[in-house]
């Protein structure tokens, strides 16, 4: 998609990656740099990195990366040119008018079409006598019609192909239904309804839009218990969250978040409207993000299980890492909210919601857990736990409040507490950056099988690119030397190509003029490269010497290559490689 690259240029002047990435991220300054927790994978110790000089971001935990335009793709799940609208929006600008393929946009509208026609047809099939076990079962879990309504609730009935033939009479296309998931394709070309016997919740967006849905086995039937639409054009798991349509209208100042889908309705059901859950998967910090906009607080309160506090743990990290005041919900006797208020009733349940503990007190309080701190032993374990507890919490104040409660507890002065987390935090910072300095100058896991076939050439490649987009006054100097043919991976070939396109049109590297005809994922490698730490030497020594590994790299290649050839060829092939090494390359 050709966008006018002066327009680009104007697009990203307008959208500083730090004050857009800002608006998803909190971001901490270090040094000329901003870092934060990646939003797009979920960690506790932050590897997203901000390069304001060249407006560019990379996680060198995730390998995500790119421009301003790549962060919102990503952010966002936009496409490209969704992408630059968005921040022409946010900046005021007008896009000149280019040939916009709507083919995108036509095909989600289909599929939130389908998805509204499926809704309707599994809940008046749970209406209907054929979904009356479903129904019973809905009741039976003391569901109110009312609630069933509100929520949409369905029942996907028995049979291979009710839903297809509903949807094939109202003029829908398979492909269309095979792209909404709503139906599977078998190996012998048949197609086939993808929820069958289940209870079926729809997924909402925040826009009133049918974007998916979650299916419950009945019980004593076999199978999955829940099962998921997989991700559309539509949807995205990770990004969404169930009933966030009606919680953030929910207005307060909290959210809860709970484990799942009859959690969050018997919730709502109990008058605590402003529950929410994440979707089949644990929750994302794109989901954490998400909810800041709509609250300042969430509750946690997920299943008291080993796996629960582990989920637990983590929500906790990624929520405080978007800047949200998280507290702790413990249920007492490990059940979940849904069998607690039937229990004991929803004041009881309010009555515990304001209990909630906040995320110092909870950490604490499991630090010590599995202690016997009546031992000398015990309380040692403990306060060091306790201590890196603390040197987590980045804000001294309070820091300073909580190692004089302890002191005062355990009879031990503030001092030591706080030198012990001072060590602790000190510890942490070594180990992100031993990490930041290894995931930097690696090789990436996900490499494509050629490079790791070439590592030797593809590590010069991706260094000379690194030095030509901080260098741009070496393009002569490695062109004389370098054709695009000459790079042995085809992707930096392609990175190649086109930053000497930008060099040659423009004086400086613009990664923006490129994120066009990348995909995120090649962007992030770009963004890896282009703020790689480069080695100690000049860059020119260190130009010539990735020349000549690339060139060397590239001859064996070659002669491997002409063993195959025929005799007339490899003879051809031979003298090119001669008249190669007399240019002294
Ligand atoms: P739970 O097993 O706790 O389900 O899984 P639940 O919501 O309490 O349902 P009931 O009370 O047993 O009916 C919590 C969430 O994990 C996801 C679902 O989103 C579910 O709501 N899940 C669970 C799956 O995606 N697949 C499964 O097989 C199980
Ligand atoms: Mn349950």
């Amino acid at each position: 998609m050709a966008v006018d690259q002066e327009f680009l240029l104007e697009l990203k002047y307008r959208n500083d990656v730090e004050s857009v990435i800002g608006g998803y991220v909190n971001l901490k300054r270090r040094g000329s740099n901003l870092v934060g927790l990646c939003p797009f994978h979920n960690e506790k110790t932050p590897s997203f990195t901000v390069y304001p000089e060249n407006g560019s971001y990379y996680c060198f935990g995730c390998g995500a990366g790119g421009d301003v335009i790549t962060f919102i793709r990503q952010a966002e799940n936009l496409d490209y040119m969704e992408a630059v609208r968005l921040l022409a929006d946010r900046a005021g600008l007008q896009i000149p008018e280019t040939g916009y393929d709507a083919s995108m946009q036509r095909m989600k509208a289909t599929v939130l079409e389908l998805n509204r026609e499926a809704a309707r047809y599994f809940h008046a099939n749970l209406l209907a006598p054929a979904g009356k076990p479903a129904l019973d079962y809905l009741l039976d879990r003391q569901l109110r019609m009312s609630t069933i309504r509100r929520f949409g609730l369905g029942y996907a009935p028995d049979g291979w192909d009710g839903l297809l033939n509903h949807l094939k009479a109202k003029g829908y296309q398979e492909q269309d239904m095979l792209v909404a998931d709503l139906i599977g394709r078998s190996r012998r070309g048949g197609y086939y309804d993808r929820f069958r016997k289940r209870v079926m919740f729809p997924i909402i967006d925040l826009r009133g839009g049918v974007i998916a849905f979650g299916g419950r086995i009945l019980p004593g039937e076999e199978g999955a218990k829940y099962m998921n639409s997989s991700d559309t054009p539509v949807f995205k798991k990770s990004r969404n969250m169930f009933a966030l349509n009606f919680a953030k209208n929910a207005g307060g100042e909290r959210m809860i978040l709970a484990e799942g889908y009859m959690d969050v309705i018997s919730l709502h059901q109990a008058g605590f409207t402003n529950a929410v859950a994440a979707l089949g998967t644990a929750f994302t910090a794109e989901q954490a993000r998400l909810l800041s906009r709509y609250t300042k607080e969430v509750v946690v309160t997920l299943d008291a299980d080993a796996a629960g506090q582990k989920a637990t743990d983590r929500a906790m990290d990624i929520l405080s890492g978007v800047g949200l005041g998280v507290r702790v919900l413990r249920i007492p006797d490990g059940k979940d909210p849904d069998e607690f208020i039937k229990k004991n009733g929803s004041s009881r349940f309010s009555a515990l919601l304001d209990g909630a503990i906040g995320d110092v007190e909870y950490k604490l309080f499991m630090a010590g857990k599995d202690l016997d701190i009546e031992t000398n032993e015990g309380r040692l374990t403990y306060l060091k736990r306790a201590a890196a507890v603390l040197a987590g919490m980045g804000d001294s104040i309070a820091m300073d409040l909580y190692a004089g409660r302890l002191a005062d507890k355990f009879g031990v002065s503030k001092t030591a507490i706080l030198a012990e987390a001072a060590r602790a935090a000190k510890q942490e910072n070594r180990r992100r950056q031993k990490k930041e300095f290894r995931a930097l100058t690696a090789p990436k896991p996900g490499a494509p099988p050629e490079e790791r076939q070439y590592m030797r050439a593809a590590g010069a490649e991706e260094e000379i690119l690194s030095i030509l987009m901080r260098n741009p006054d070496y393009l002569e100097y490695v062109k004389e030397r370098l054709s695009p043919a000459d790079f042995v991976t085809g992707f930096h070939k392609r990175v190649f190509e086109a930053v000497t396109e930008v060099l040659e049109t423009g004086r400086v590297f613009e990664l923006s003029l490129l994120s066009g005809r990348f995909t995120p994922e090649e962007m992030g490698r770009i963004a890896g490269m282009q703020n790689r730490v480069l080695s100690q030497e000049t860059a020119k020594t260190a130009l010539n010497d990735c020349i000549r590994v690339i060139v060397e790299e590239k001859e064996k290649l070659d002669a491997h290559k002409a063993g195959e050839l025929p005799d007339g060829e490899w003879e051809a092939e031979l003298r090119r490689l001669r008249e190669k090494k007399q240019r002294g390359i």
